[in-house]
């Protein structure tokens, strides 16, 4: 049984799926923050964050205070059942999980993080990698790969086995 939807954003494509997937489910949705004031701890809700290293940002804190009975990770790479696989892995999730594509959006993010990420575009830019054109074109220019088609897989689980409170 889940309550809302919580998530995690810093440049806005997690706070993107997490507005979908709440119109779509209609099922409030909350920041990390705002979920201090709405919810109760043990409240049963679905997570969402950002990646950063390869963690789901804001995750630990929100598996202290409530009960994650779905996660989500929005990250810049494309979706891949092997990336999603270990994802999982490192992130040490045990509840049902779903990666989706968001992207990076340099105007919002803070000096030291576009000057991290630009390295990596670079570095990208100058491998042979086969989503090479495809990986660029996101971490060189900064794209948003926020679709709608993208909340399909967790939409369908949520749907067929989690109760929702109202
Ligand atoms: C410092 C830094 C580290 C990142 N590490 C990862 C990563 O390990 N894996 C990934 O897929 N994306 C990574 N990203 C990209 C973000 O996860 C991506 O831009 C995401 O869409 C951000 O979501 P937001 O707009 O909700 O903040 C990183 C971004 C930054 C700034």
């Amino acid at each position: 049984m889940i309550k809302a939807i919580v998530y995690k954003s810093n440049t806005g494509h997690t706070e993107q799926y997490a507005h979908l997937l709440s119109d779509k489910l209609n099922i409030p949705c909350y920041s990390l923050r705002e979920a201090n004031r709405k919810l109760k701890k043990d409240d049963g809700i679905i997570y969402l964050g950002w990646l950063f290293a390869g963690k789901v940002k804001g995750l630990k804190k929100a598996s202290k205070k409530y009960k994650i009975n779905c996660c989500g990770a929005v990250g810049a790479y494309p979706k891949s059942e092997n990336y999603t696989k270990n994802l999982r892995k490192a992130n040490k999730i045990t509840s049902p999980f779903f990666y989706m594509q968001g992207g990076i959006n340099y105007e919002k993010l803070n000096f030291v993080y576009k000057k991290i990420l630009t390295m990596v575009g670079e570095r990208i830019a100058s491998e042979g990698n086969e989503n090479k054109s495809e990986l660029v074109d996101v971490f060189i220019n900064g794209k948003n790969c926020v679709q709608e088609e993208n909340i399909n897989d967790m939409k369908e689980y949520i749907t067929k086995n989690i109760k929702i409170v109202k």
